[in-house]
This record gives C-alpha cells, structure tokens and sequence, in this order.
C-alpha cells in the first residue's frame, strides 16, 4: 500500500491525537477531510472594509458532503464496538456517509428516509452503497425519533449526531480551518440543521485554541431555512419546508450545543429564505465556480443577507475588524441534487449541427 502524505490518509490518520481513538481502533476511511480552503474575491468584495471571504468546499468529501468526516469516526469506533449493523435517519447526506463508510466496513447499514423528501443523487447513493433504505411516512424529526427507538432495544450502532463520536470527527474541519490561515477566522458562517456541525466546529475551534494553536476564536454565525428555522424562532417546528431539503428540520438534536456555541462565541442565528438560497447557490457556481446542494448555500445567503444593511440581518458586519477573514462553510456538493437545477437546464437551445446556427444562438 502507497501512502503520500498523512493527509491523503483521511481526519483519523491527520488529527489521531486530538480524537478518541487507541491502537485498538480499526480504522474505516475512505481518504476524507483535507478540503480546500477556497478565497474568494468576489464575495470579499461584497463584504468590503478589506475582509476576505473563505469558502470551505465540503463537497470535496469522498461522499460529497461533510458527513464523512463524523461518519470515519462513527463507523471506526462501531466496528472496535464489534457492532454488525448500523442506523440513521436522515435528509439524504448522513445516510450516504453512513452506506459508504458501512460497506468499507463490510457490516450492515440501515437508513430511515421522509419519503419523496431526499434529493436524488443522496438516494442514489444509498442503494448504490448497499443500505436497507426505508421511507418513512414522516419528516426528519420523526425519522430520528424512530431510530433512537429501534437504538434502545436492537443491536444496532447509531451513527446519527448524537452519536458522541460523529462531532469529534466533525470538529476536524476547524482545525484545517486553523492550520490553512495560521489562526481561526474572525468570523465563520454555517447552515445549521440538526444543529451538529456547528456545534462540532466550535469544540474544534476551542480546543485548538486551549493547545495554543490558534489565537483567536470565532464568532459563530449560523443560517436556517426560513421554513425550518426551530433555533431562529426558538420553538419546535412541527411541519418544516424547505427546498434545502438537507436541513429541513424541525427539532434539531444539537439544539442546545449550537445555541452555546452561538451565544459564547458572540454569534447568532438568522434565516434565509428558500428564494435567497437559491440565488446563493446559482451565484456561486457562476462567479467563483463552486456547485453547491442548497442547504449549503444558507451560509452564503447569509454573509450576503450581512452584508447588505437594507436586510436587516440578525449579525452586524461592522463588528468585525477592517481586513477581518470570514469563513464559510458550504457542506454539499451540487450535484447531489440535481432537480434543483432543472430550471436552469431546461433553458437549453438545440442547434442544427451546423456553425452558422451555433454562432446565431451564442451571439
Ligand atoms: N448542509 C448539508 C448539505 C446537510 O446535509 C446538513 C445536514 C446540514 C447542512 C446541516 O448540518 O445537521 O449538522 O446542522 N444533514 C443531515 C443529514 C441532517 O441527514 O444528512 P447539521
């Protein structure tokens, strides 16, 4: 077996001393983490007063969203248990993680889908990995409460978010974060659905910043969908909508770790709405590139929704320094849900194949 470099390796092998895991841990990766830090100058100049805007592009996981880094810790820490199965509920990309990670291990994985709820390529990921899928007659939230019942009395491994370890391996995003710029951002930026990743990036952020390998710590800012935003209008949201699919949910299982977060990093939570999202998300494919599923996009809606003082955002830009680096994190790939982009593509002009017709049509 060839081995480049630690990174190549996946976030056990890069960051093993700040996780909890021994010499009997076997461990299931896939070569995850290590994204790209992308600047991004158009978004920095939106912002103005010197900042420069960050994205980190968590599409670029092996499964195409963030999950995998929780999900390498999750299933390693399964199998040491010597567990044969495991169980998700989720939005489309937990339980892609969860059936890729669990066919690395060669064990069991089941998923508990809202059914009609998941976008296509996750769905597809799924049954390609292999999973048990089973739609439920039900939204996020009622998935989650099932699996934690099905948790209680079978011999299966959650690798849902409550599961303690699916943070720790989260929390690795901060410290590349960390490690790339030479210190934490002033400011970071993230969607929030069930409210774990937020949560997993600020104990990131503080316990690099405990080892004094950053200086600072970061203001948490965090963007829910206007249709499911629990945190935002601080009650429960019994029938949450979304066309972010991935964070349409009502109850988030992390909800008081992400309001700590929040709350002692001086940030706050906002909502975008579905409309702003998709402009978000169409924005930044087309001016720096970067394809992202919507819910992804929430964290650019947001630093837009910020920086325009017409909109009334929940965080003021002003508050931080001239020259300040904001992060945000954009947690999908694009091409997981590719109905949203239907819009656009059914735009498309079909040319007699001739060159005259073309030059007609691009002129
Ligand atoms: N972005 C994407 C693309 C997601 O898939 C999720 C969550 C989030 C953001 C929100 O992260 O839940 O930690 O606040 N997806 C979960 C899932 C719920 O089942 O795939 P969070």
């Amino acid at each position: 077996m060839v081995h480049n470099t630690l990174h190549d390796r996946g976030v056990i092998a890069r960051w093993r001393q700040f996780l909890p895991v021994s010499d009997a841990t076997p461990v299931i990766s896939l070569n995850e983490g290590s994204t790209p830090l992308i600047h991004s100058p158009r978004l920095s100049a939106i912002v103005g007063r010197g900042a420069e805007v960050y994205v980190k592009y968590e599409g670029l996981n092996p499964t195409g969203s963030f999950k995998d880094r929780g999900m390498t810790m999750a299933i390693s820490k399964a199998v040491e248990s010597g567990a044969k199965a495991v169980i998700c509920a989720s939005t489309g990309n937990t339980s892609a993680a969860a059936a890729a990670y669990a066919a690395r291990a060669g064990i069991t994985s089941i998923v508990l889908l809202p059914a009609g709820k998941i976008a296509l390529g996750k769905l597809a990921q799924a049954f390609m990995y292999g999973s048990k899928v089973v739609a439920i007659e039900g939204n996020f939230d009622d998935a989650l409460r099932l699996v934690r019942e099905i948790g209680e009395t079978e011999p299966i491994a959650i690798v849902n978010s409550i599961n303690p370890f699916r943070l720790e391996g989260q929390k690795t995003a901060a410290f590349e974060i960390i490690e790339t710029l030479g210190d934490a951002p002033d400011l970071h930026m993230i969607p929030v659905g069930n409210a774990g990743n937020i949560s997993a990036y600020w104990m990131g952020y503080r316990e690099f910043h405990a080892a004094g390998r950053a200086k600072k710590l970061p203001v948490m800012a965090g963007f829910q969908a206007a249709g499911s935003a629990p945190i935002f209008y601080n009650k429960v949201i019994e029938k949450p909508e979304t066309v972010a699919t991935a964070i349409r949910i009502g109850n988030p299982a992390s909800w008081d770790k992400a309001t700590v977060a929040m709350r002692d990093s001086g940030g706050t939570v906002d909502i975008v709405t579905d409309a702003e999202i998709l402009e978000a998300q169409f924005w930044l494919a087309k001016n720096e590139g970067i394809f992202v599923e919507p819910a992804s996009a929430a964290s650019i809606a947001g630093l837009m929704k910020c920086a325009d003082k017409s909109r009334g955002a929940a965080f003021d830009l002003s508050r931080i320094p001239e020259g300040a680096k904001i992060v945000c994190t954009v947690t999908g790939h694009g091409l997981k849900d590719p109905d949203v982009a239907k819009d656009r593509i059914s735009g498309i002009v079909t040319a007699h194949a001739e060159k005259g017709a073309i030059l007609d049509i691009i002129a």
